[in-house]
Protein backbone atom coordinates (compact mmCIF):
# COMPACT_ATOMS: atom_id res chain seq x y z
CA UNK A 1 0.00 0.00 0.00
CA UNK A 2 0.76 3.44 -0.53
CA UNK A 3 -0.72 6.11 1.49
CA UNK A 4 -0.73 9.97 1.97
CA UNK A 5 -1.85 11.54 4.88
CA UNK A 6 -2.29 15.19 4.34
CA UNK A 7 -3.86 18.31 6.31
CA UNK A 8 -2.96 21.39 8.04
CA UNK A 9 -0.07 21.47 10.44
CA UNK A 10 -0.97 19.87 13.86
CA UNK A 11 -3.91 18.04 12.33
CA UNK A 12 -2.40 15.62 14.07
CA UNK A 13 -0.28 13.40 10.85
CA UNK A 14 3.15 12.81 12.70
CA UNK A 15 1.05 11.50 15.66
CA UNK A 16 -1.48 9.28 14.22
CA UNK A 17 1.17 8.32 11.07
CA UNK A 18 4.01 7.01 13.35
CA UNK A 19 0.97 4.58 14.94
CA UNK A 20 -0.78 3.65 11.35
CA UNK A 21 2.05 2.81 9.35
CA UNK A 22 3.35 0.29 12.16
CA UNK A 23 -0.30 -1.08 12.25
CA UNK A 24 -0.23 -1.49 8.60
CA UNK A 25 3.53 -2.36 8.51
CA UNK A 26 4.20 0.66 6.27
CA UNK A 27 7.37 3.02 6.33
CA UNK A 28 6.30 6.10 7.77
CA UNK A 29 8.16 9.26 5.49
CA UNK A 30 7.47 12.61 7.42
CA UNK A 31 9.39 14.88 5.27
CA UNK A 32 9.39 17.96 7.83
CA UNK A 33 11.32 14.97 9.76
CA UNK A 34 13.55 14.27 7.58
CA UNK A 35 14.05 18.13 6.95
CA UNK A 36 15.21 18.32 10.37
CA UNK A 37 17.23 15.53 10.81
CA UNK A 38 19.21 17.13 7.76
CA UNK A 39 19.09 20.64 9.36
CA UNK A 40 20.60 19.16 12.68
CA UNK A 41 23.07 17.71 10.95
CA UNK A 42 24.48 20.99 9.48
CA UNK A 43 23.81 19.35 5.83
CA UNK A 44 24.38 21.60 2.88
CA UNK A 45 20.79 20.03 2.65
CA UNK A 46 19.40 21.15 5.89
CA UNK A 47 21.45 24.53 5.70
CA UNK A 48 19.25 25.02 2.06
CA UNK A 49 16.16 24.11 3.91
CA UNK A 50 16.54 25.81 7.27
CA UNK A 51 15.83 29.61 5.97
CA UNK A 52 12.19 28.45 4.21
CA UNK A 53 11.24 26.15 7.46
CA UNK A 54 12.14 28.79 9.77
CA UNK A 55 9.66 31.41 8.17
CA UNK A 56 7.35 28.42 8.10
CA UNK A 57 7.39 28.73 4.29
CA UNK A 58 8.02 25.37 2.05
CA UNK A 59 11.21 24.40 1.23
CA UNK A 60 12.03 23.76 -2.74
CA UNK A 61 10.15 21.02 -4.59
CA UNK A 62 13.55 19.77 -6.21
CA UNK A 63 14.74 18.86 -2.98
CA UNK A 64 11.97 17.42 -1.10
CA UNK A 65 11.13 15.52 -4.36
CA UNK A 66 14.58 14.01 -4.53
CA UNK A 67 13.87 13.15 -0.84
CA UNK A 68 11.11 10.72 -1.71
CA UNK A 69 12.26 9.37 -4.89
CA UNK A 70 14.69 7.90 -3.51
CA UNK A 71 12.27 6.10 -0.93
CA UNK A 72 10.87 4.57 -3.49
CA UNK A 73 11.01 1.39 -5.03
CA UNK A 74 11.82 0.11 -1.84
CA UNK A 75 9.83 -3.13 -1.35
CA UNK A 76 7.58 -2.00 1.56
CA UNK A 77 4.96 0.46 1.23
CA UNK A 78 4.92 4.16 2.01
CA UNK A 79 2.86 6.17 4.56
CA UNK A 80 4.03 9.88 2.87
CA UNK A 81 3.23 12.35 5.93
CA UNK A 82 4.05 16.25 4.43
CA UNK A 83 3.93 15.30 1.14
CA UNK A 84 2.98 16.26 -1.51
CA UNK A 85 2.39 19.90 -0.13
CA UNK A 86 1.36 21.43 -3.49
CA UNK A 87 0.14 20.15 -7.17
CA UNK A 88 3.34 20.14 -8.72
CA UNK A 89 4.48 17.91 -6.18
CA UNK A 90 1.33 15.51 -6.52
CA UNK A 91 2.06 15.44 -9.81
CA UNK A 92 5.99 14.61 -9.36
CA UNK A 93 4.96 11.74 -7.17
CA UNK A 94 2.57 10.44 -9.58
CA UNK A 95 4.93 10.09 -12.03
CA UNK A 96 7.36 8.89 -9.90
CA UNK A 97 4.57 5.87 -8.70
CA UNK A 98 4.10 4.89 -12.45
CA UNK A 99 7.75 4.71 -13.50
CA UNK A 100 7.85 2.12 -10.40
CA UNK A 101 4.63 0.74 -11.65
CA UNK A 102 2.72 1.72 -7.91
CA UNK A 103 0.00 3.43 -7.50
CA UNK A 104 -1.96 5.35 -4.38
CA UNK A 105 -4.33 2.95 -2.58
CA UNK A 106 -5.31 5.46 0.24
CA UNK A 107 -5.33 9.79 0.12
CA UNK A 108 -6.40 11.15 3.61
CA UNK A 109 -6.77 14.30 4.29
CA UNK A 110 -7.30 15.17 8.22
CA UNK A 111 -8.72 18.27 8.87
CA UNK A 112 -9.76 20.45 11.98
CA UNK A 113 -10.89 23.91 13.49
CA UNK A 114 -8.28 26.84 12.86
CA UNK A 115 -8.52 27.60 17.10
CA UNK A 116 -7.97 23.47 17.58
CA UNK A 117 -4.75 23.73 15.39
CA UNK A 118 -3.40 26.84 16.75
CA UNK A 119 -3.74 25.25 20.68
CA UNK A 120 -1.88 21.86 19.55
CA UNK A 121 0.61 23.88 17.86
CA UNK A 122 1.76 26.02 20.30
CA UNK A 123 1.60 23.53 23.14
CA UNK A 124 3.63 20.67 21.03
CA UNK A 125 7.07 19.36 22.78
CA UNK A 126 9.13 17.00 21.13
CA UNK A 127 11.84 14.39 22.47
CA UNK A 128 15.02 15.84 21.55
CA UNK A 129 16.62 12.31 21.68
CA UNK A 130 14.12 10.20 20.41
CA UNK A 131 11.67 12.91 18.52
CA UNK A 132 8.24 11.61 20.23
CA UNK A 133 5.71 13.94 20.32
CA UNK A 134 4.05 15.39 23.47
CA UNK A 135 1.53 18.14 23.89
CA UNK A 136 1.22 19.85 27.24
CA UNK A 137 -2.14 19.61 28.21
CA UNK A 138 -3.59 16.67 25.93
CA UNK A 139 -0.45 14.42 25.92
CA UNK A 140 1.63 14.97 28.61
CA UNK A 141 4.23 13.60 29.70
CA UNK A 142 4.18 12.28 32.75
CA UNK A 143 7.27 14.33 34.36
CA UNK A 144 6.92 17.69 32.54
CA UNK A 145 9.29 18.63 30.50
CA UNK A 146 11.08 14.64 30.08
CA UNK A 147 10.59 11.96 27.81
CA UNK A 148 8.65 8.96 28.83
CA UNK A 149 10.25 6.49 26.59
CA UNK A 150 13.53 7.48 26.69
CA UNK A 151 14.33 10.44 29.37
CA UNK A 152 15.44 12.77 27.02
CA UNK A 153 14.45 16.40 27.78
CA UNK A 154 11.53 18.15 25.58
CA UNK A 155 11.62 21.05 23.69
CA UNK A 156 9.51 23.25 21.50
CA UNK A 157 10.10 23.18 17.92
CA UNK A 158 11.49 27.04 16.12
CA UNK A 159 7.99 26.71 14.03
CA UNK A 160 5.81 26.56 16.52
CA UNK A 161 6.21 29.77 17.54
CA UNK A 162 2.89 32.17 17.28
CA UNK A 163 4.08 34.16 14.74
CA UNK A 164 5.72 31.36 12.12
CA UNK A 165 2.19 28.93 13.02
CA UNK A 166 0.27 31.93 11.32
CA UNK A 167 2.56 31.79 8.19
CA UNK A 168 2.30 27.71 7.95
CA UNK A 169 -1.41 27.79 8.06
CA UNK A 170 -1.50 30.61 5.35
CA UNK A 171 0.83 28.46 3.22
CA UNK A 172 -1.01 25.66 3.89
CA UNK A 173 -4.62 27.66 2.45
CA UNK A 174 -2.91 28.68 -0.29
CA UNK A 175 -0.44 25.86 -1.35
CA UNK A 176 -1.61 22.96 0.25
CA UNK A 177 -5.70 22.94 0.55
CA UNK A 178 -5.81 22.80 -3.58
CA UNK A 179 -4.51 19.05 -3.02
CA UNK A 180 -8.39 18.43 -1.54
CA UNK A 181 -9.47 19.28 -4.94
CA UNK A 182 -6.47 17.43 -7.40
CA UNK A 183 -7.75 14.30 -5.45
CA UNK A 184 -10.76 14.65 -4.28
CA UNK A 185 -12.28 12.74 -7.13
CA UNK A 186 -9.98 9.55 -7.04
CA UNK A 187 -11.32 6.76 -5.28
CA UNK A 188 -8.47 6.35 -3.29
CA UNK A 189 -9.41 9.73 -1.39
CA UNK A 190 -11.11 9.50 1.93
CA UNK A 191 -11.73 12.37 4.64
CA UNK A 192 -11.40 12.06 8.40
CA UNK A 193 -12.12 14.59 11.07
CA UNK A 194 -9.01 15.09 12.91
CA UNK A 195 -10.44 17.69 15.59
CA UNK A 196 -11.78 14.51 17.00
CA UNK A 197 -9.82 13.09 20.30
CA UNK A 198 -6.77 11.16 19.67
CA UNK A 199 -8.28 7.58 19.90
CA UNK A 200 -11.38 8.62 17.87
CA UNK A 201 -9.01 9.96 14.90
CA UNK A 202 -7.00 6.96 15.18
CA UNK A 203 -10.48 4.59 15.03
CA UNK A 204 -11.78 6.34 12.07
CA UNK A 205 -7.88 6.77 10.05
CA UNK A 206 -8.08 2.58 11.01
CA UNK A 207 -11.30 2.30 9.04
CA UNK A 208 -10.10 4.49 6.22
CA UNK A 209 -7.71 2.45 5.55
CA UNK A 210 -9.41 -1.38 5.80
CA UNK A 211 -12.71 0.29 3.79
P1 LIG B 1 6.13 19.37 8.96
O1 LIG B 1 7.00 18.85 10.00
O2 LIG B 1 5.53 18.44 7.97
O3 LIG B 1 5.06 20.27 9.66
P2 LIG B 1 3.50 20.47 9.40
O4 LIG B 1 2.87 19.96 8.18
O5 LIG B 1 3.38 21.91 9.62
O6 LIG B 1 2.86 19.53 10.37
P3 LIG B 1 3.18 19.41 11.86
O7 LIG B 1 4.31 18.46 12.07
O8 LIG B 1 3.34 20.77 12.47
O9 LIG B 1 1.79 18.86 12.40
P4 LIG B 1 1.17 17.40 12.46
O10 LIG B 1 -0.05 17.37 11.60
O11 LIG B 1 2.20 16.35 12.22
O12 LIG B 1 0.70 17.41 13.96
P5 LIG B 1 1.19 16.53 15.21
O13 LIG B 1 0.81 15.11 15.00
O14 LIG B 1 2.61 16.82 15.56
O15 LIG B 1 6.91 20.46 8.08
C1 LIG B 1 7.71 21.46 8.70
C2 LIG B 1 8.32 22.34 7.61
O16 LIG B 1 9.13 21.55 6.74
C3 LIG B 1 7.31 23.00 6.68
O17 LIG B 1 6.81 24.22 7.22
C4 LIG B 1 8.17 23.23 5.43
O18 LIG B 1 9.02 24.33 5.59
C5 LIG B 1 9.02 21.98 5.38
N1 LIG B 1 8.40 20.90 4.59
C6 LIG B 1 7.96 19.70 5.05
N2 LIG B 1 7.47 18.97 4.04
C7 LIG B 1 7.59 19.73 2.92
C8 LIG B 1 7.24 19.52 1.57
N3 LIG B 1 6.65 18.41 1.13
N4 LIG B 1 7.51 20.53 0.68
C9 LIG B 1 8.12 21.66 1.08
N5 LIG B 1 8.47 21.91 2.36
C10 LIG B 1 8.20 20.96 3.27
O19 LIG B 1 0.23 17.12 16.35
C11 LIG B 1 0.40 18.45 16.81
C12 LIG B 1 0.14 18.49 18.32
O20 LIG B 1 -1.23 18.21 18.56
C13 LIG B 1 0.94 17.48 19.14
O21 LIG B 1 1.35 18.09 20.33
C14 LIG B 1 -0.06 16.36 19.45
O22 LIG B 1 0.19 15.77 20.70
C15 LIG B 1 -1.38 17.11 19.44
N6 LIG B 1 -2.48 16.31 18.90
C16 LIG B 1 -2.47 15.60 17.74
N7 LIG B 1 -3.67 15.02 17.53
C17 LIG B 1 -4.45 15.39 18.59
C18 LIG B 1 -5.82 15.11 18.94
N8 LIG B 1 -6.62 14.34 18.17
N9 LIG B 1 -6.29 15.66 20.08
C19 LIG B 1 -5.49 16.45 20.88
N10 LIG B 1 -4.20 16.74 20.59
C20 LIG B 1 -3.70 16.22 19.45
Amino acid sequence: MNVILFGPPGVGKGTQGGRLAEAFGLQQVATGDLLRSEVKAGSALGREAKSYMDAGGLVPDAVVVGMIESRLGAGSGLLLDGFPRNVAQAEALASMLASHNERLDRVIFMDADHDQLVQRLSGRRICRDCGRGYHVAFQPPKVEGVCDQCGGALYQRDDDSEQVITRRLAVYEQQTAPLIAYYQEQPAFRRVDGGASLEAVYDALCRAMEE
